[in-house]
Parts: structure tokens; sequence; C-alpha cells
């Protein structure tokens, strides 16, 4: 049988991370695209001469041209510019948003079968341009944000009440920005919601605020202390669980930027909601009842994401 082919477009430090990974878990061969000539092909071979070390048969290869991911099953897009401190995510829409229309056509023309991931912020906004720059199915183009953000919290989780991290679930909703919105009632340690471990004084009311909030700010944190650049472990390898549920056909219950048609009250936009991964793409979203402070929160999130489409449609009026 062939090996899968994953395609990375975007070599920087998320897609090299995305790369040794995948090769470490023998997903299957794998393309680095980048418009830096050397990049990609610096880290494919970097990479494949840890392989006989490691002990993983994956070719590697680094490419400058699209024609390279013809025929990728799963392609990771993280191409554009990362923050630097001081700024947020929404600050990378204008040149991000032109990346996408060149990573669209790309995929269109050479890998229109691919299952498509986006990293690229701002995240929310960038999907759903990608979506429609590439014309792929919405089922097969998903952005990531949730798994990353529920992957904080849990960390946090897991550190406050010394657990290990395994037994700790996390439930995140909404935009991947300052507006998502951890869910306490729907996180648990080995099924306990969060709630009921307050009540069982395991933390207090004001700390798992404070929890909640570090989430949200997540990424800045990491921002403020790189200085150069923004997380990239932490998201490679959400983006890999995503991608492993499509190509295993595992079928995940996983948070995900996915497109919504009416789920939650919202229409053609993408945003944070469980769902359900397999050799289909999307292939279910999962609508949890929300309470009013929830949804509240949420309508908040989605505004949020809504202004940042407004704003893309105002530089490329084709995506409207
Ligand atoms: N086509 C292909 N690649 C591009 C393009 C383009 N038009 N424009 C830029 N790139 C490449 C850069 O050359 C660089 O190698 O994208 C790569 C981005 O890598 P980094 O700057 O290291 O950024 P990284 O940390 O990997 O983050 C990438 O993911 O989480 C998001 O906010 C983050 O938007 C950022 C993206």
């Amino acid at each position: 049988m062939a090996r899968n082919k994953i395609a990375l477009i975007g070599s920087g430090m998320i897609g090299g991370t995305l790369a040794h990974l995948a090769g470490l878990k023998e997903m299957g061969d794998i393309v680095l695209f980048d418009i830096a000539e050397g990049t990609p092909q610096g880290k494919a071979l970097d990479i494949a001469e840890s392989a006989p070390v490691e002990g993983f048969d994956s070719r590697l290869s680094g490419a400058n041209d699209y024609s390279a991911i013809e025929g990728a099953d799963v392609c990771i897009v993280t191409a554009g510019v990362a923050r630097k401190p001081g700024m947020s995510r929404d600050d990378l829409l204008g040149i991000n948003l032109k990346v996408m229309e060149q990573v669209g056509a790309g995929i269109k023309k050479y890998a229109p079968n691919a299952f498509v991931i986006c990293i690229t912020n701002p995240l929310d906004a960038m999907v759903w341009a990608l979506q429609k720059f590439s014309g792929l199915p919405k089922n097969k183009v998903v952005g990531m944000a949730g798994v990353l953000d529920s992957g904080r919290f849990q960390h946090f989780l897991a550190e406050e009440f010394n657990v290990s991290v395994e037994d700790v679930t996390a439930f995140v909703l909404g935009g991947h920005g300052d507006t998502m919105v951890p869910l306490a009632r729907y996180s648990t340690v080995a099924g306990i919601p969060l709630p009921d471990l307050v009540k069982m004084g395991w933390t207090s009311k004001e700390k798992l605020e404070e929890i909640i909030q570090r989430t949200r700010d997540g990424g800045a944190e990491i921002v403020s202390l790189l200085k150069t650049g923004s997380a990239y472990y932490a998201p490679a390898a959400s983006a890999i669980l995503m991608a492993e549920s499509y190509l295993k056909d595992k079928k995940r219950v996983l948070p995900c930027a996915a497109y919504l048609s009416g789920q939650y009250g919202v229409k053609d936009m993408y945003v944070g909601v469980p769902c359900v991964i397999g050799e289909g793409g999307i292939e279910r979203v999962i609508e949890i009842e929300l309470n009013k402070t929830e949804q509240k929160a949420f309508d908040n999130s989605v505004a949020s994401v809504a202004g940042l489409c407004e704003a893309c449609i105002a530089i490329a009026p084709n995506l409207k």
C-alpha cells in the first residue's frame, strides 16, 4: 500500500516541527513547501538525517514549487507571518490573507482531494478565506485552534490539581482569540466537572477564573517569553492529532474551527466547536446546550470572528 503524503505549506517554526512529528510517527512521506529558498530543503534534509537514528521510514523533501504537493492526502498550512510581542493575532490579517489566496490556488490545483488543516492566524478568518480561495469542500477544510487551546487549559488544570494530564479533559468553544470560551462545566478530571471540584475544595472559583484567563492569554504569554515569534511545539502537536484522526479514520471528538451552516445559530463562518474527524473530514459538528452566560460569551466570540471576516471582505471583495 502506498504511503500517505503529507504536505506542509509553510516551513517555518511550526512547519519544521510538524515535519519532525509526522516523521517520528511514521504518518507518511512528507513534503515541506515554502517561498523561502533553501528553508524547506534544509529542514527536510536535516529531519531525513535524523530518521536512521530514530528509526523511522518517511521520505522527506523540500520545495518552492506547488507542483511538489501534488496528490497530497493532508495539507497543513502555516504559511504567513507570526506574531511579535505587542501584536494581536488580528494584526496579521492583511498580510496573511494574501498568503491564503496563493496557498488556496496551489491546493486547488495540486491537492484538491486533501484534508486541509489551517494554522495561520488570525485562525478563524484565515481558514474561512482559505476554504473560499481553494474551493475545496467545507468538510475538508478545517482550522486548528481548539485542540491547542484545550491543551493549554488541560496543562494548567493538571498543574493546579497535581494530577496526570491524561485524566484532565477540557472544553473550549468559540474563536481563537481573546474572546475564546473555555467551558468549566464541560471540563473534567476523570469525569468530575470543574464546578464540582470547586465544591470539593480542590480549587477556588477565583483560581479557576485565573486559569481560564491564562488559557485565553496562552498564546500571548509564549510570544512575550520568546520575543521573536510565537508558539510552535503545541500548535504542531495539535494539528498532527487532527491529521491522524483523519488518516486513521479514528473519529476523534476534537474542538476545531469548523464551517457552520446554521449550527449554534451561525451561518457561513468558521468558529471553534466540537467535531468528529474521520475519513470524511469533519463528519459531524456536535451542538451542545449552552446556558445564558455561556451563550453570551459564545455570541461575543462569534461577533469578533464576524468582524475579522468583514475585514477580509474589505480587502478581497471576491470572498463575499
Ligand atoms: N507561501 C508560502 N510560505 C510562506 C508565504 C507564502 N506566501 N509567506 C510566508 N511563508 C512562510 C515563511 O517563509 C516562513 O517560513 O511561512 C513560514 C512561517 O513560519 P514562521 O514565521 O516561523 O511562523 P510559525 O511560527 O511557523 O507560524 C506560522 O501559524 O500559529 C500561526 O500565528 C502563526 O500565522 C502564524 C503561522
